[in-house]
């Protein structure tokens, strides 16, 4: 009988590491979670220790693996949350944490990049523009705030090219991650010089962009021996946790959709060229395929949902609280929500805008403010799909991924606020997924990634729109949306 071939596909998350085997034809054969902790060291700060990553992946793979052929392990691909700044000195040890992709403390290096160094400018060199949580501004931050770190930096990377480079040795990215930099020249998919010049790096210092699904080195021996898989099985670049699960979902050309509810929530349009958002509002993005894409981020998705029920309610069955949404107040709630927790990315831009709970009355409970809070998001999504909607870019049904698309009630919300029917796949582990998908790519199972999606991405269920909820929804968004202009210059003042 034929040896099987398993792919290791792993998704470095911001709340844990998900770790998945599986085999050539795509099924998943096992799943492992690591989680670990962000600290918030002052209000709007979000790191992780780089330590963290690596001790999951590590103690993580052999949990994987065990009871499995580990000599037919045939591929590795990684990926992970994008933007946050990795900085190894002389001798290959992280200088201090991770700055996450959600951190907010880069406002005035923001500003300056937007202002002094110039939209326009900053539009040609990269096809963006700078947002607090990119990596550059971070940078810019560090040789401020924290001068020796800053002079002591040999290796910068993105937090899933550290476990690339911990297996491989080979100080490497790939185009998707290298775009969420403010580094890199989207269109031309390589570094801008003048960026680099700006920040005060060297370009030696910056990982080599290989394509998501091409091979940037084998396993080294100490780490294969340690993990017990062949030595040199080859690790691919990977990708940014979006680009990996837009893969994983089959989202592979322009007209399909892809939206996430992860810690963040995200909405991906694959473009067949690069085009940028003339307003700045949306990423212009390399993609895993070769391709490129728009995106809208918000910070804080799948995660105010964690926040309200085990910070505010202490509890965290969140199947239980949906349950008890009494079925009219859906679509009917006079509470709206601001997911804002930690400022705000796309398309607001805005480090100092915060949560808001508005609309209480005598009669509100705590249905009111959970249904709120998954509505908010939901309406934040849809900011984000009505700047790409007059871009000319109008999905009319988008895939859901990301552990709120495991919430009935969300998709139901979702699909109405939208209007678009929701696909859910079969494999719900988008990123690490897709990021399987590379690997199998790259170790030549399949010829491309459209290939391999063709083959492997399915569809599970499909959430239709519901009439009555949409009509109700429409009504609410359109009151959603005058909330923030009336509270952005106040939120400055409130800091
Ligand atoms: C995308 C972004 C987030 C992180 C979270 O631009 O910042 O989606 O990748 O994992």
């Amino acid at each position: 009988m034929k040896k099987p071939s398993y792919y290791i596909g792993a998704d470095l998350g911001t709340s844990s590491l998900k770790l998945l085997l599986v085999d050539g034809e795509g099924k998943i054969l096992r799943c492992v979670y690591r989680g670990y902790p962000v600290s918030y060291p002052q209000p709007g700060f979000s790191e992780q220790d780089p330590g963290l990553f690596r001790d999951a992946f590590f103690s993580g793979v052999p949990e994987l693996l065990s009871g499995f052929d580990r000599t037919a392990v045939a591929g590795v691909g990684i990926a992970g949350q994008m933007h946050g700044l990795v900085i190894l000195d002389r001798e290959d040890r992280p200088i201090r944490p991770v700055i996450l992709w959600n951190d907010g403390r880069t406002a005035a290096e923001t500003e300056r990049l937007n202002g002094e160094f110039g939209r326009g400018k900053l539009a040609r060199l990269t096809g963006n523009i700078a947002f607090a949580g990119f990596t550059a501004p971070k940078l810019l931050w560090l040789r401020e705030h924290e001068p020796e770190n800053f002079s002591r930096i040999e290796k910068i990377m993105l937090p899933k090219d550290y476990l690339t480079y911990l297996l491989t040795g080979v100080h490497a990215t790939d185009p998707s991650d290298a775009s969420g930099t403010l580094l890199y020249d989207v269109a031309k998919r390589r570094w801008s010089g003048e960026m680099i010049d700006y920040c005060g790096i060297r370009e030696e210092m910056l990982p080599k962009v290989y394509e998501s699904y091409e091979t940037v080195g084998g396993v080294r021996r100490e780490i294969a021996d340690l993990l017990g898989i062949p030595e040199g099985t080859p690790v691919v670049g990977g990708a940014g946790d979006n680009a990996a699960a837009a893969v994983g979902m089959g989202v592979v050309r322009e007209g399909l959709c892809n939206i996430s509810l992860g810690t963040s929530g995200t909405v991906f349009l694959p473009l067949s060229r690069f085009a940028a958002d003339p307003t700045g509002a949306l990423h212009a993005f390399a993609d895993a395929t070769g391709g490129f894409h728009l995106m809208g981020c918000i910070l804080s998705a799948a995660s105010c949902q964690s926040w309200f029920c085990e910070s505010v309610l202490g509890h965290t069955d969140f199947a239980a609280e949906a349950a008890a949404v009494p079925e009219e107040l859906i679509g009917r709630n006079p509470v709206f929500f601001l997911p804002y927790l930690m400022g705000e990315r796309s398309p607001i831009n805005d480090t100092a805008a915060r949560g808001v709970f508005l609309g209480m009355t005598p009669k509100t409970g705590r249905s009111h403010l959970y249904l709120s809070v998954l509505e908010g998001v939901a309406f934040a999504i849809r900011d984000n799909i009505e700047v790409a909607r007059r871009l000319g870019v109008c999905p009319d049904e988008s895939f859901l991924c990301g552990g709120g698309a495991r919430s009935a009630l969300w998709r139901r919300i979702l699909a109405a606020v939208l209007n678009m029917p929701m696909l859910l796949p079969a494999a719900e582990e988008g990123p690490g997924y897709g990021a399987a998908m590379l690997a199998m790519v790259g170790a030549g199972a399949y010829r491309t990634v459209a290939d391999c999606a063709a083959r492997v991405a399915s569809l599970r269920a499909k959430v239709l729109p519901e009439e009555g909820l949409v009509r109700l929804y429409e009504e609410r968004y359109q009151k959603y949306r005058l909330i923030y202009p009336a509270l952005k210059e106040l939120y400055p003042k409130l800091l």
